[in-house]
């Protein structure tokens, strides 16, 4: 018998719940992009507290995990809420990335560095990334982050655009998902 819950995302096999199937299928497709575009997208959610967001991030994960031409990753950016220094975010938040995607360590300290971890040289698989909690950030750490992501996406948007056959195959799917 199911039960009522309100504390955090609700377990589907033993809460009731909303199931929200088109809103999910939506996140995943613009994730993804559709078999007619090279590639996902760069998607920013934003929503008053308490709405859902994380629930939906956590079904599109365990939905994602199932195919295996992605790595996923679900980061809260919780733990950097203290944190001011934007080296330093830089630094902590990719030791977590790349702890998360069992990478050989490379060394990143700056932010200048960080696109670094997203080259396609460094990632076995096309990425796609859920960053949730994103809001507990720094301000300036926000808009420099925000704009390492615009500016790898930009620049593997144009990448795409020269590749043909099967390398434009390996570029397909890197998607960013941004909770607030
Ligand atoms: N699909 C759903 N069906 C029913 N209840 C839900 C559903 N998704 C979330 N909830 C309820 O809403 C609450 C908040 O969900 P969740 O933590 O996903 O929201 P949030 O938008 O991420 O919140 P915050 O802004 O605090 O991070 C959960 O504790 C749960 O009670
Ligand atoms: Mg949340």
């Amino acid at each position: 018998m199911r039960k009522f819950s309100s504390y955090g995302p609700p377990n589907t096999n033993l809460h009731y719940y909303a199931p929200r199937k088109e809103l999910i299928a939506r996140t995943i497709m613009q994730l993804k992009g559709d078999e007619h575009e090279e590639g996902g997208h760069y998607i920013t959610v934003w929503a008053p507290r308490q709405t859902g967001k994380t629930w939906i991030m956590q079904e599109v994960l365990s939905t994602l995990e199932q195919e295996t031409q992605f790595d996923v990753v679900l980061l809260s950016l919780q733990f950097l809420s203290e944190v001011t220094d934007l080296n330093s975010v830089a630094q902590l938040f990719a030791q977590e990335l790349m702890e998360k995607l069992n990478l050989e360590k490379l060394s990143i300290n700056r932010l200048e560095d960080f696109h670094r971890l997203f080259k396609r040289e460094t990632l076995t698989k096309p990425l796609i990334l859920m960053l949730d909690e994103f809001d507990a950030l720094d301000q300036a750490a926000i808009s420099r982050l925000v704009s390492v992501f615009r500016h790898i996406y930009n620049t593997r948007q144009n990448q795409k655009d020269k590749l043909t056959g099967e390398n434009k195959n390996k570029n397909r799917g890197a998607g960013v998902f941004l909770g607030f």
